[in-house]
């Protein structure tokens, strides 16, 4: 279906980005798959591995991982809450991007390649894309999400409001983007927004980090937005909304965890949803407790009445504290931004051990 690029999904697993960027055929709208059409098996891979045991301070604790809660209804739901008028996090970041996009444009002029790992709805990166349009910057920029029915939408909205920004989904899961962007030669800029990479356990964090360190070019930079506050009250409001919606958000996940793993071992009334904080560092997250004995046949696994299950830890790093992840992690940040509000952090970063050979 040439001439209408938003339609159709384009399986790009062996070839190079690059080819397609040169290549007339690929078009601004087209959604690559890069590993999406194989997503029900690596979510399910994930739930074997991570409806984990991790170590949280000291202790045992299983999660279910992020990827499994952003199926194309839990991204439908995440564009609704982000919306909501006690969920500061995306209005702060939007109200940042507006305040430093032109400073940020500065470091993307040389034909960057964005790559925007886990764009959601794309609301949040536009102020960015408007800037560099408006000041005539080249760039492509890459959306990588989970869902090409969304990332589909995404493009449709984006194409036709950019003349000097090519717009491209990429369908397929961070660890895909990891191989994909490997063969990109362009400089690029990876992009994480909506507190994703540094929000975890600090060693785990700068694992996830240190991925993506290890493929960086001296002039690849990382944008990463951070959470920083420190407001229990603010973090409360904005995970436990009035309406429920995101322990709808919730809820759809672990329902979602039935069709990936083929059997009906979530039924929402067996199970209650909070949230609890952990302290230095502060952080919150949900809490999705057995109201009755619960067997999940698939994966061999027993609950007892009362037990916990815990997802979407939210960090609330300091820029201290991500100075010490940049440092462990191998990179170096090159400079950082506050949200009028105080509350969210923009770092831009470079590979540590490059800045220094550039600057011999
Ligand atoms: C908190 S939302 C942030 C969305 C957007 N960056 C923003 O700031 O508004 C997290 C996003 O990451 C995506 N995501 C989560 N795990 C992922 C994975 N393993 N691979 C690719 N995307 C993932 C989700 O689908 C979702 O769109």
């Amino acid at each position: 279906m040439m001439g209408d690029a938003t339609s159709s999904v384009n399986s790009s697993r062996s070839t190079s980005p690059d080819a397609h960027i040169a290549n007339d055929s690929w078009y601004c709208g087209s959604v690559f798959d890069i590993g999406g059409s194989l997503l029900k098996d690596t979510m399910r891979e994930e739930l074997n591995k991570k409806f984990l045991l991790t170590k949280s301070n000291g202790s045992k604790q299983r999660t279910i991982p992020a990827s499994i809660l952003h199926d194309e209804h839990g991204l439908r739901m995440w564009a609704e809450i982000n919306r909501m008028p006690d969920y500061y996090q995306t209005r702060d970041e939007i109200a940042l991007l507006e305040q430093n996009s032109k400073d940020l444009a500065r470091h993307l002029k040389g034909a960057y390649t964005l790559i925007d790992l886990g764009c959601g709805d794309v609301r949040k990166v536009q102020p960015l894309l408007d800037t560099l349009d408006a000041m005539q910057v080249p760039v492509q920029y890459f959306a990588l999400d989970l869902s090409k029915a969304v990332l589909v939408d995404c493009m449709r909205k984006l194409r036709p409001r950019y003349r000097h920004v090519q717009c491209f989904g990429l369908w397929g899961t961070f660890d895909d983007c990891l191989k994909w962007a490997k063969n990109v030669h362009s400089p690029k800029c990876y992009m994480s927004l909506g507190s994703m990479f540094g929000n975890d356990h600090f060693k785990e964090a700068v694992g996830r980090l240190k991925a993506w360190t290890d493929i960086m070019r001296p002039q690849d930079l990382m944008l990463l937005g951070l959470d920083g506050t420190q407001d229990r009250d603010a973090i409360w409001r904005s995970y436990h909304d009035e309406q429920g919606l995101f322990h709808n958000f919730i809820r759809n996940g672990m329902v979602h965890s039935n069709a990936v793993l083929g059997h009906e071992w979530f039924k929402p009334q067996d199970w209650d949803i909070s949230g609890e904080f952990q302290d230095f560092p502060l952080m919150h997250r949900f809490v999705i407790q057995a109201r009755r004995d619960v067997r999940c046949e698939p994966l061999g696994l027993s609950f007892r009445r009362g037990y916990k299950i815990v997802c979407y830890e939210g960090f609330k790093y300091e820029p201290a504290m991500m100075q010490k992840q940049f440092a462990a992690a191998g990179l170096k940040n090159l400079k950082q931004w506050k949200s009028p509000s105080g509350r969210i952090y923009q770092y831009l970063a470079c590979r540590a051990s490059l800045a220094a050979e550039t600057l011999q």
